[in-house]
């Protein structure tokens, strides 16, 4: 027995020696110290050995067993120091990974998503329509005559005389009448451009959710009460929207609705101009003129329209002072949303 186990412990450490990757290593493990493994049988062989032979025979094998395990142990380090040598100088293991990098939805494009999903709700459908736009849609048909000042409250870029860069998303309720019979119920997300001065609330490029419905009876209360609660599902029961008489050639009745502003609770702050209030949106009751331009009988039907700024509707929610931080790609201010 204790020749075998010089024999045991001369091919002990030529196998060590060949212990080069993880593979070989367990390879080894198991060979030695795994449960059918050359140990197991010499403990085996132990309990079987007379109580004579016993204490001797338990010693060497247990010594066995420690050189085994001091291998092993050596082989390990070698492994290890051996992988971390091939690393690329300066590249520290222990430094925490660096997460994978998810992309999400601009905060203006959430905001509008949700805009358009809450009138979905409301039984509204979806329509679009030209960004490059003629002045017979963005202004004529909707009765701004030619020359007439009321042109002047929207400062249009001009292509030439005929074409222009949509002012508001209204155009789009002449295009969608002419082509519909009512009864319409529709929103119209999306882009409009008016040649601004840029400043915390003005851009020269932004975003408008039109909307319009029109059927035989619909009346200025449906227009509230349709926007009111809007104003509700988008920012809670807390929302106050507050409607003043305005005037827009393309609605009669008109009006504007502003929110209580988000910086100050309705005081007064620098946000607000000192009023309490953030106009959100224009509405009004169609004007018969529009209906006749969209080839409708204005004795037959009524309806209400209205167009907010999504810009301002985002800024009121998530408490954005600046609607330039919009447009300037800077991701320490999208990523926060
Ligand atoms: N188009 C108007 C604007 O951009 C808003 C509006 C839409 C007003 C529909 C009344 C009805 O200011």
């Amino acid at each position: 027995m204790q020749a075998e186990l010089a024999e045991l412990r001369a091919a002990l450490a030529q196998d060590a020696a060949l212990l080069g990757d993880e593979v070989a290593l367990e390879a080894f493990r198991v060979r030695y110290l795994g449960r059918k493994g050359i140990l197991a049988g010499l403990f085996l062989r132990l309990a079987a050995a007379t109580p004579a032979e016993r204490p001797e025979l338990g010693k060497a094998i247990h010594g066995f067993q420690a050189e085994v395990e001091a291998r092993l142990d050596a082989a390990k380090t070698a492994v290890m120091a051996r992988a971390e040598s091939t690393l690329p100088p300066g590249f520290d293991p222990s430094l925490p990974g660096r997460g994978p990098w998810l992309g999400r939805r601009h905060v203006l494009a959430a905001a509008l998503a949700e805009i358009v999903d809450i009138f979905r709700g409301m039984g509204f459908s979806v329509a679009d329509g030209p960004e490059v736009e003629l002045d017979a849609y963005n202004f004529e048909a909707l009765n701004f005559p030619a020359d007439h000042p009321s042109r002047d409250a929207q400062d249009t870029f001009y292509v030439d005389d005929q074409v222009l860069l949509r002012t508001h998303t209204s155009p789009v309720q002449v295009r969608y009448m002419e082509a519909h019979p009512p009864p319409v119920r529709i929103v119209v997300p999306g882009r409009v451009y008016r040649n601004e001065a840029l400043d915390a609330s003005h851009a020269a490029e932004f975003h408008q959710v039109e909307g319009l419905y029109v059927d035989a009876g619909v009346t200025m209360g449906d227009l509230v009460t349709t926007l009111q609660q809007f104003a509700y599902e988008y920012f809670g029961r807390q929302a106050r929207l507050r409607f003043r008489p305005h005037f827009f050639p393309f609605t009669e009745p008109s009006a504007e609705a502003d929110m209580v502003c988000f910086g100050c609770g309705g005081q007064g702050c620098r946000i607000c101009g000192n009023t309490g209030w953030i106009e959100v949106l224009g509405a009004g009751m169609v004007h018969p003129h529009v209906f006749t331009a969209a080839g409708y009988d204005a004795e037959q039907v009524t309806g209400f329209a209205f167009g907010m700024g999504v810009e301002r509707i985002a800024m009121l929610r998530h408490g954005i002072e600046d609607i330039r931080l919009f447009l300037e790609n800077d991701l320490r201010f999208l990523s926060q949303f």
